[in-house]
């Protein structure tokens, strides 16, 4: 059996434990955080994972480590040199980050041939995709080797050519949220409405075909050159971007919305884990269909 050393204990970290679990892994899992036992059974029951009080401990017999740590470059920088300095030699070393370049992270580090970003959807047991992304010295088999270790999960590894700042996923949620936040500051829609509009239209079109299918089917038979010509030809006007010194006006709207606290928290996430599997679900058994045709 492998072991996975899961790096942090968040929202992420907790949700991997429960992916590498689930797929037969041995899960050891090390966070600072005093109520890590507590969080951990109240998040993963009963399954039989183990709990280390250091990093170093916690990797030392690892084939793979998936950390997720705060989003703070020095901290990841220190985190990971731990890491390289304690874990077998063969382990690849894979980050979370939102965002930080693979580069960043590894720089100075022995192993850096062995780091890479593995960047998961919130909540990465359910959401699919993982961004692999390579800094400049991250070796070939080193990414070869994670693209099989996410397939085996069930995941769909995505590589990047080369990194850069927020990656493909988050650099596209940044625009749109940008505007998103902008059109609330604006007065034009509330939270509640804007999320109708992604669920009803951008978001379900999305989960199928994404924005260049998308795009190449919204010309009809002509494909995207003709939607470029038509009604691309008129969507010539500025995008917005919003004011950060009132970022707590969209805050507050959001929070009226949806309601704070663990209590409202757990029963979204709940509703939103079932939904998800569901439209999950609806797709692999169209895909399987498909396959067989
Ligand atoms: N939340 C998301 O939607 C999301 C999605 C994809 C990727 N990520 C990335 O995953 C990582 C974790 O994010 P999160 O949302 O789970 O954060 P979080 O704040 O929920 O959890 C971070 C955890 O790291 C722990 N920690 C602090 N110092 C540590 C150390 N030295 N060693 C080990 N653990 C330490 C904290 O105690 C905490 O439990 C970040 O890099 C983030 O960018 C987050």
């Amino acid at each position: 059996m492998s072991t996975v050393a899961i790096i942090g204990a968040g929202v992420i970290g907790l949700s991997w434990a429960e992916l590498f679990h689930d797929h037969g892994w041995d899960v050891v899992i090390s966070d600072p955080r005093t109520d890590l036992a507590d969080v951990v059974g109240a998040s993963l029951g009963e399954r039989d994972i183990r709990l280390s009080g250091s990093v170093e401990d916690a990797v030392a017999h690892a084939d793979f480590v998936q950390e997720n740590g705060p989003e703070r470059i020095e901290l990841k920088r220190e985190v990971f040199a731990a890491i390289a300095e304690a874990a077998p030699a063969s382990a690849i070393l894979a980050s979370s980050s939102s965002s930080l370049l693979p580069s960043a992270i590894a720089e100075g580090n022995a192993a850096a041939d062995r780091v890479l970003i593995g960047h998961p959807f919130n909540p990465p047991a359910l959401m699919p995709l993982v961004e692999l992304v390579p800094g400049p010295e991250t070796s070939a088999a080193t990414m070869d080797i994670a693209f099989d270790v996410y397939s085996s999960l069930d995941h769909t590894p995505v590589r990047l050519k080369r990194e850069i700042r927020g990656f493909v996923g988050n650099r596209l949620q940044k625009a749109l949220n940008d505007e998103a936040y902008y059109l609330v500051q604006q007065g034009i829609v509330d939270p509640a409405g804007l999320d109708t509009v992604m669920k009803n239209s951008l978001g379900l079109r999305w989960a199928t075909v994404g924005p260049f299918e998308g795009g190449h089917l919204g010309g009809g038979p002509d494909g995207i050159r003709h939607l470029a010509a038509n009604v691309g030809s008129q969507m010539t006007f500025p995008l917005g971007s919003p004011d950060r010194s009132r970022m707590d006006v969209v805050f507050d709207q959001v929070e009226t919305a949806y309601g704070t606290g663990p209590e409202a928290y757990r029963v979204r996430a709940q509703r939103r884990d079932r939904l998800t599997r569901r439209i999950l679900d609806a797709v692999a058994v169209q895909q399987k269909s498909e396959a067989k045709r």
